[in-house]
């Protein structure tokens, strides 16, 4: 069975007082038993360790060392404290003309280092509209996930770049179609594709979670905006533990 995770991307928000909204998160979830992930700036990582949740690295470069100013390895994150790393995601894409090949390379780091890559796919609002939503998809998983992958290593989000931060949801049947498909393209490259957690993201909020939740294939959602604060992530998780 694919692991139940609510997963928190805080992008690039948080400081030191920030950590006050964790304390609360582990009063009311402390003991959850789905995996409940929390994605902070690097600069919180290490001060994350004392909290019951996994943590996540935003992103981390291909190489384990070297001269590459600004970027992260894989090591360094699980050294921090790190289980989990997000490769793929949309913003680095496209803030950073990420390819496929490159989430590739960033994803076996990972794997390397001892993390599970949470690797992040989505089509444009273009590609929908234009009815190519699976065929980027199917060159997504197939570009970005390497053959190295199972279901103990690697996560899948799919993340619709026109819902991120937008408000726009896809209706359930649009998710419920998406999914499946990733299920099944795991399911023929992977022996272990039926295992892989497949996460849903883009304006998930504790009002639309129940619903998104029941959709087939949905193990869990990765969340922005809303993971910001206890008050709006604690309703996304309790959806997921009662799904
Ligand atoms: P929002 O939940 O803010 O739409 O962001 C989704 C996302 O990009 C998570 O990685």
């Amino acid at each position: 069975m694919p692991r139940k995770i609510a997963a928190g991307n805080w992008k690039m928000n948080g400081v030191q007082s920030t950590l006050a909204e964790l304390r609360t998160l582990e009063d009311k979830h402390g003991d959850a038993d789905i995996a409940i992930l929390i994605c902070p700036p690097f600069t919180l990582i290490s001060a994350c360790e004392d909290t019951p949740f996994d943590i996540g690295g935003q992103d981390c470069h291909p190489e384990d060392a070297g001269a590459h100013t600004g970027d992260i390895s894989a090591e360094m994150l699980a050294d921090a404290g790190a289980s989990y790393v997000l490769v793929g995601h949309s913003e680095r894409r496209t803030d950073h003309g990420e390819t496929d090949a490159l989430v590739a390379t960033k994803a076996q780091a990972a794997y390397d280092a001892g993390l599970i890559a949470v690797i992040c796919i989505g089509e444009t609002l273009d590609e929908r509209e234009g009815g190519n939503t699976l065929d980027v998809i199917d060159a997504q998983l197939e570009g970005s996930v390497p053959a190295t992958a199972d279901a103990l290593n690697t996560v899948i989000a799919y993340e619709p770049v026109w819902a991120i931060g937008t408000g726009k949801v896809p209706t359930t049947q649009q998710i419920a179609e998406v999914h499946s498909h990733i299920r099944t393209r795991l399911s023929d490259r992977f022996a272990d594709g039926a295992a892989f957690s497949l996460l849903y993201g883009g304006s998930v909020k504790g009002s639309n979670a129940a619903d998104i939740f029941a959709v087939p294939h949905v193990n869990g959602a990765l969340v922005g905006g809303a993971s910001l604060t206890a008050q709006d992530f604690s309703p996304i998780i309790a959806a997921l533990e009662e799904a």
